[in-house]
């Protein structure tokens, strides 16, 4: 007797997904491709007969009908930190060095993987349905890139497993291009007359950006999980273990996973790949190295930028040779003089090199580079070009000398000094308009004021002109004043000063990162922006009053290990009270080299002068805590589940944060009432357990249009 339809979609979906699975997963298949399209293609017919038994978790939506509009921002829960390079095997010794300090014991093990060279994602799995994908970005946001995520079939798009899977799994990965499929792609673009993409990481990229996510669902990209991101409820207490759940739920983990005991093991696993990655059809750019325990790498903790329980080996990069043209000196925002080498263009890794800096006259000295020089270039991380070394040091002529360190700023003939107890040779002129020229590209570039359509050669005229000597000038601009410039037209003029001045109200921490103090990123202006709270109170700066807290903080840190050292407290104890200490700090790592950093800045008077004036001007930066634009759910705690027809998760979290309330990822007491989609999850069950208001969209579009008061 034949089936009825329900049935046989749902066995034809469970079989689909097991298959999947087999291929992707557990590379394993246990049936042909043929019969695997046999199948794909029973299921695509019976749904269009029977549209209404179509799921969004259907392998045949994975491909999204309509193309992008753009891609929405999304803040990831947890910051998706970067990884600290190595390049051999001592300085990997040294972080183990490090690791031993800081654990104060030698009673470890570390986690061996492959550095896939691609594009890192955050999948976020919400009553385990992918709700939600978005690449790294700065790490604290990133683009939504959920629609063309969802084309790539090693991505499950529900996870799986016999025991209950925890309300918000987010699992952090790769998403690559294997090699055979970037060479393919590339033959049809250099058939088709189009540019190539330089690596297959660039090809990554490129396809998870394209709007169309049909197109991308054509670039066979796949995926490995390599760790997990925020979990409501903790899946294992160590790196090996969590990486076994994740194949668990159906995620595909690389197989080339290694747990060494010590860090010699550690080395010998990442020699051994340096002549093995060729054999693999995905790139790799070295090996990763991690603490296992969780426990101990919050001990390590980490710096603004990466962990200090995690360190890669990259591998050998590329090289190539070419001659040095000549040498010329750059200026830099904060008056740093590096010595840049103008090259012959040579092809390396896919691009064309004409530049390499020389990083500081030290490193001129040491390299003893010459103009005319052969040199060996390479790509350090594979991006910026660096002279590594010179050939031709005994061929010279003989008239040529060693290159001198400048004794005058080549830019404006200002007097120099080299930094004390360092490298670099600055321009102590503070009127230096190379210096200016930088300080206002970098303040008007993205990350920081963002203030669109002020790109480099407006700031080279307005500085030429000197109708711009700070940053409050910008403020000051008028149309006319733009008028006055060659190609700058009616329309161009307008849309310049609307930039300026829809930059007036950017996230406190961008202003203070725009304002290009010497060691003060954006980590360390988010970490002073929520100290600060108002753009006056960093004016008004105390040096002393900044490290007394300091000095204070480190010394409960002291005493806290010492309490640990002398049996005081268990090790679970510790950890937790040393978590507590952490999140509490104020000045989180902020060393007194930073705080002197930012106190000298505001004590200059010309430097005080104009943030006060652009006070005046109306430059008024958000504090850290964003205000909502409503009341209307003043307040409430909103949890949301299944998917909506108006809004993306994305957006809707933003609506309900506009709107004074706050979302949860979890249904509880404290919720005050439940959204609830099409297909919601286990979150709808557990709302009508607790007795729990569960609301519609369309209640909800009401509620925020009309205020309507929320019983
Ligand atoms: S772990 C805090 N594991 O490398 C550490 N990253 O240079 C989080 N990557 O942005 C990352 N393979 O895109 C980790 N097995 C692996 C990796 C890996 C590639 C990438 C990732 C990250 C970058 C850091």
């Amino acid at each position: 007797m034949a089936q009825v339809p329900e049935n046989r979609i749902q066995w034809l979906l469970s079989e689909i997904r097991r298959h999947d699975r087999l291929y992707y997963v557990l590379n394993r298949p246990e049936i042909s491709d043929r019969e695997y399209d046999r199948l794909f293609a029973e299921l695509k017919s019976l749904e269009a007969r029977h549209p209404h038994l179509v799921t969004p978790q259907s392998p045949t939506q994975r491909v999204a009908g309509e193309p992008l509009a753009g891609f929405a921002t999304v803040r990831h829960a947890v910051a998706m930190l970067s990884i600290d390079n190595t390049y051999n095997a001592e300085e990997l010794r040294a972080f183990d060095e490090r690791v031993a300090r800081g654990l104060g014991s030698r009673d470890y093990d570390y986690v061996v993987e492959l550095k896939i060279d691609g594009v890192a994602v955050s999948l976020r799995y919400e009553d385990g349905i992918l709700v939600r994908a978005a690449t790294r970005g700065d790490g604290l946001t990133g683009d939504d890139v959920t629609a063309n995520v969802r084309t790539i079939k090693s991505v499950p798009l529900e996870l799986q497993d016999s025991r209950n899977i925890p309300d918000v799994v987010e699992v952090r990965g790769e998403i690559y291009m294997p090699k055979t499929t970037f060479a393919k792609l590339n033959e049809q673009k250099a058939s088709a007359g189009e540019p190539l993409f330089a690596n297959p990481r660039n090809a990554t990229a490129g396809s998870l950006k394209l709007l169309d996510a049909k197109i991308t669902a054509t670039r066979n990209l796949a995926f490995f999980a390599y760790a997990s991101g925020e979990l409501s409820e903790p899946l294992a207490d160590n790196h090996y273990q969590i990486l076994q759940e994740l194949k668990k739920l159906g995620l595909p983990v690389n197989p080339n996973i290694k747990k060494a005991k010590d860090i010699d093991e550690a080395i010998g696993i990442c020699l051994g790949w340096s002549d093995k990655k060729t054999k693999l059809d995905y790139q790799i750019d070295g090996m990763v190295i991690k603490l296992n325990s969780f426990g101990q790498r919050e001990i390590l903790g980490a710096t603004g930028r990466a962990p200090r329980w995690c360190i890669s080996y990259k591998f050998a990069a590329e090289q190539a040779q070419t001659t040095v043209k000549s040498i010329d000196v750059q200026v830099g925002k904060t008056g740093i003089l590096t010595p840049v080498a103008n090259l012959a263009p040579v092809l390396l890794a896919g691009t064309t090199v004409k530049r390499a800096s020389l990083h500081n006259f030290d490193e001129v000295r040491r390299l003893d580079v010459r103009q005319g020089d052969t040199v060996v270039i390479e790509k350090a991380g594979e991006i910026i070009p660096q002279v590594i070394e010179v050939k031709s040091k005994d061929n010279r002529p003989p008239d040529t000398g060693p290159v001198k360190p400048p004794t005058k700023c080549p830019a404006c003939s200002g007097t120099v000094k080299k930094d004390q107890n360092g490298v670099y040779i600055r321009c102590r002129n503070p009127n230096c308009t190379a210096q200016l020229r930088e300080k206002l590209k970098y303040f008007a570039g993205r990350g920081q004021m963002d203030i669109e359509h002020l790109g480099p050669a407006l700031i080279d005229q307005l500085v030429e002109t000197h109708l711009v000597e700070n940053f409050a000038d910008l403020y000051k601009l008028k149309k006319e004043d733009l008028l006055e410039f060659e190609g700058i037209a009616d329309k161009s003029a307008t849309n310049i000063i609307e930039a300026i001045e829809k930059s007036k109200h950017p996230p406190l921490w961008r202003l203070i990162a725009a304002l290009g103090i010497f060691n003060i990123g954006g980590q360390t202006a988010q970490t002073f922006a929520k100290y600060f709270g108002t753009f006056e109170k960093v004016l008004a700066v105390n040096k002393e009053e900044l490290k007394k807290i300091k000095k204070e903080e480190e010394l409960k840190k002291k005493l806290l290990r010492k309490k640990y050292d002398k049996q005081g407290i268990s090790k679970k104890e510790y950890y937790k009270q040393r978590e507590d200490l952490r999140k509490s700090e104020r000045l989180k790592d902020i060393g007194t080299e930073i705080i002197d950093s930012l106190c000298d800045y505001m004590a200059k008077p010309e430097n005080k002068a104009t943030m006060e004036e652009l006070i005046e001007l109306k430059v008024r930066p958000e504090s850290p805590k964003s205000v909502p634009v409503s009341e209307k759910l003043a307040g409430k705690t909103v949890v949301v589940t299944g998917t909506l027809e108006n809004f993306t998760r994305t957006q809707i979290e933003q609506a309900i944060k506009e709107n004074g309330a706050k979302t949860s990822s979890s249904v509880s007491k404290k919720t005050d009432f439940v959204l609830a989609g099409k297909n919601p999850g286990s979150k709808l069950k557990k709302a009508k357990e607790l007795g729990i208001e569960v609301i519609d969209e369309s209640k909800f579009i009401k509620l925020v249009q009309n205020g309507l008061k929320f019983k």
